[in-house]
Parts: structure tokens; sequence; C-alpha cells
């Protein structure tokens, strides 16, 4: 097996190839004077079994066009079967038609994966569960949840709940629960501008206590987050943490989050956590397990 890793993914790249025990397999990124990308693969493929590991981050243009690149290069060398490990896929919330007129950004990512011979996606928690119906191939929908489970009974369960910051995240939310011994959950109801992404108004429904945890599947601004914690904090809860598996970051998230008066924020290796994104009370917790189980399946 050969695995190859974009540039935005060496840290959990090199992770999963240790514990495979192979090295990773070096790609040269350089660009044409016009700042075009130009891939080249420094190994051989030829009747491989390749897995190409390729996390995105707050630069998702840029990184797709050095995948599809380095994809391209693996398929001409004659790769046998060609796996994708796209941790966090970037455009997924863009997945269906929101305003008319608006492109649907995912299908056109999805479309143009398939199309380059991808054979097998492996993800991890998707905005939509509905997702993996939108590819013709293979996925493997994978979930960071278990290792938060793992994190929020070292907390403890006593007097805590589980807290959705949206509608869309309570599928989410009940399955940590089971994985909880039915630790009681609560919803959020979410209403953000599509204009503007703000978050104008939330309110909150079921259970109640002096521990929360907020769990999300990504965080970009962090205005979700904030404003979950903001409700939170005027119900009377004192202790919060957050858990979301992608830590997107985008703008001053970093800013917003440090501010929020969180006990703890954990998210994933999905998308690296880079110097100028980190908090003092953050953790990384790492997906690198998950996915050698995976590719060895
Ligand atoms: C939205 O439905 C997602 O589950 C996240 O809550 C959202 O994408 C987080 O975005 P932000 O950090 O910008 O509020």
């Amino acid at each position: 097996m050969k695995i190859f890793s974009n540039s935005y993914s060496k840290h959990l790249a090199s992770k999963v190839a240790s514990k495979i025990g192979v090295d990773v397999s070096l790609v040269e990124k350089k660009a044409f004077p016009d700042n075009e990308q130009r891939i080249r693969i420094l190994d051989t493929v030829s009747g491989e079994e390749v897995v190409i590991i390729a996390s995105t981050g707050s630069h998702p243009d840029e990184f797709y066009m050095e995948l599809f690149f380095i994809i391209d290069a693996v398929r001409r060398g004659g790769a046998s079967k060609l796996t994708l490990v796209i941790p966090y896929l970037a455009y997924q919330r863009q997945d269906h038609i929101f305003r008319d007129g608006e492109s649907v950004s995912l299908d056109v990512i999805i479309s143009t994966l398939e199309r380059l011979g991808v054979d097998k996606f492996v993800t991890f928690d998707l905005h939509s569960i509905k997702i993996p119906e939108l590819f013709s191939v293979q996925v493997s929908h994978l979930s960071a949840l278990p290792l938060f489970a793992q994190e929020i009974k070292k907390i403890g369960l006593e007097n805590s709940f589980l807290v959705s910051p949206d509608l869309g995240g309570i599928r989410r939310i009940k399955i940590l629960s089971e994985m909880l011994s039915n630790l009681p959950i609560a919803e959020i109801t979410k209403n953000r501008d599509l204009e503007s992404g703000e978050i104008s108004s939330t309110q909150i429904s079921g259970a109640m206590g002096d521990r929360a945890f907020i769990v999300d599947d990504v965080i970009s601004t962090g205005r979700t987050i904030s404003a979950s914690v903001n409700l939170l904090r005027e119900k009377g809860v004192s202790d919060i943490y957050v858990f979301a598996t992608h830590s997107v970051f985008s703008n001053n998230a970093s800013e917003i989050l440090s501010k929020s008066n969180i006990h703890k924020i954990f998210v994933t290796d999905s998308i690296e956590m880079t110097m100028d994104k980190k908090i003092e009370n953050l953790e990384v917790l790492s997906i690198s397990d998950l996915i050698v189980s995976e590719i060895q399946k």
C-alpha cells in the first residue's frame, strides 16, 4: 500500500503511515509563473493500492485543484485501487439549492472526483447523512463520536447533558447519548440569515443541568458555538464543553471562541491545527486510528 498526502494533511498522513509501517510517498508541488499548480508524484504506483489522505482547511479551492492533480497523477501511474481519505469534505454544506440561482457546489466536487477515478471515499462526520447517497462509488462515513464519548466519560456524566447547537445535529447527539448510557439531550433552534451568515435568535428545549457538552460537526466562524454558549449561560449552565470534529476556524473564529467562556474545546486532526488557529483551552484528538482500521479492512 502506498500512502500519499496533499500539502494540508502531512500531519495526519504521517501518523497513519507510521501506524501502518510505511513512509508517506512524496509529492512534488511547484508553480508555473502564472501560479498554476504543477504536481508530480515521486513514487511508482503501478499495480499498487494507493491511499491519498487529503485534509482541507480554509483554502478549499487551492486544496481541490492540488488534489485533482494528485489523483490524476496516481491514476496515470497505474494504481490498481485508489482510496481517497478526505476527512473534511469541503463544500459539503452547499449540498442543495438554498436560494434561486445557486450552484450545488458539492455535486460539482463529487462528480469531478468520481470522474478522476476514485474507487472508494473515506470521510468523517458529514454535515448531512444523505451526502453518501450522492456518490456512485463506495463511501465509508466514519465519525469522531466514539472519541468524544471517551473524553466525556473522563470529564463525568453527573448533572450533565448533551446539546445540539442546531436542529440538523440532533441525530448526532442521539447517537452520542446512546454511547453514554442515554445521557440527556437538549436541542437549540438556530436561525441563520442566509445572506449575511448572522445568527439572529436561538432557543433551547430539552434537558438542563450544570454541565453542557455542545457537539457539532464543524466550527467555521465560531458564531454557532458562541451563540449556543451565550444561551446556555443565560439559562444558568456553569460548565460548558465543546466537541466538534472539524476545526475550519475561518476569519476570527479563534478569537470568538477564546472569548466565549468555554471550559474546554475538543476538535480532531481532520484539519491541521496550525499555530495561528490554536487557543489555550483546546485539545486535538486524533482520528488516525480510525483511518488505519478503515484502510486495512
Ligand atoms: C451547520 O449547520 C453546522 O452543523 C455548523 O453548526 C456550522 O457550520 C458552524 O458554522 P459557524 O462556526 O460558522 O457558525
